[in-house]
């Protein structure tokens, strides 16, 4: 599952189970509850074509997407009908319109000079479609780009392993304290029973982390 093939196999196939119609329910009631600057601008790691991004934008803030896959990003600006422009730099083809920028390419090679005015993250479906093995190394390249009292709104998933083989992987609560206690504050926001997972007994958690 570590393989990039594995994502753009799904994209090209158009197997997108993960992609929701609606702005995240959560997304909605907790971002306004952090507080955080309109103008700063808003990192969504492997961000799909998810129409949050267009609610975030909405907010106020510029909002940098970054996606292994050139389908989502021309997708996301032609399903939502937005002028975009390409551009390439050493590691990313940039997707730009009307605020948000889709930087296609590795999560991994994104670096500190491209966030600097990076002070907010929104993570659904991002830690939890990565294996055990790239979540710790995810956790970290995430530390490393952003600086102390940037926020993260994280949406996390728990299901018994046994009864599905991710991804998304389950990750509970002692696991998020694993990957980030020492180094944001983290609050627990909500925790849902999802009734419609896959026919499996799931639970979403929300989390609200400051980087300390
Ligand atoms: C489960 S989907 C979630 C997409 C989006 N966050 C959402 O809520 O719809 C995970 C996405 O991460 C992308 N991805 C996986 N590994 C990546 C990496 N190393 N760098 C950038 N994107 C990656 C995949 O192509 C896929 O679109």
């Amino acid at each position: 599952m570590e393989d990039k093939q594995f994502w753009h196999d799904k994209w090209q196939s158009g197997q997108l189970g993960f992609h929701l119609e609606d702005t995240n329910a959560a997304l909605v009631k907790y971002w306004p509850k952090l507080d955080i600057d309109k103008t700063c601008e808003v990192l969504v790691p492997l961000c799909g074509k998810s129409l949050d991004m267009l609610w975030l934008r909405q907010q106020g803030h510029e909002i940098l997407g970054v996606e292994l896959s050139q389908i989502a990003a021309r997708d996301f600006f032609e399903d939502n009908k937005l002028k975009y422009e390409t551009t390439k730099d050493d590691k990313f083809q940039n997707y730009t319109g009307d605020g948000i920028t889709i930087a296609v390419g590795d999560f991994f090679d994104l670096n500190e000079a491209r966030t600097t005015n990076i002070k907010a993250v929104y993570d659904r479906a991002a830690l939890i479609a990565l294996p055990p093995s790239l979540q710790k190394k995810y956790v970290a390249h995430l530390e490393s780009l952003l600086a102390p009292g940037a926020q993260i709104l994280l949406v996390t998933l728990e299901y018994d392993p046994a009864d599905l083989d991710g991804p998304p992987f389950s990750i509970p609560g002692p696991q998020v304290q694993e990957h980030f206690a020492h180094w944001c504050q983290i609050t627990q926001l909500k925790t849902t029973a999802l009734t419609d997972f896959r026919d499996i007994a799931a639970n979403e958690t929300v989390y609200h982390l400051v980087v300390k």
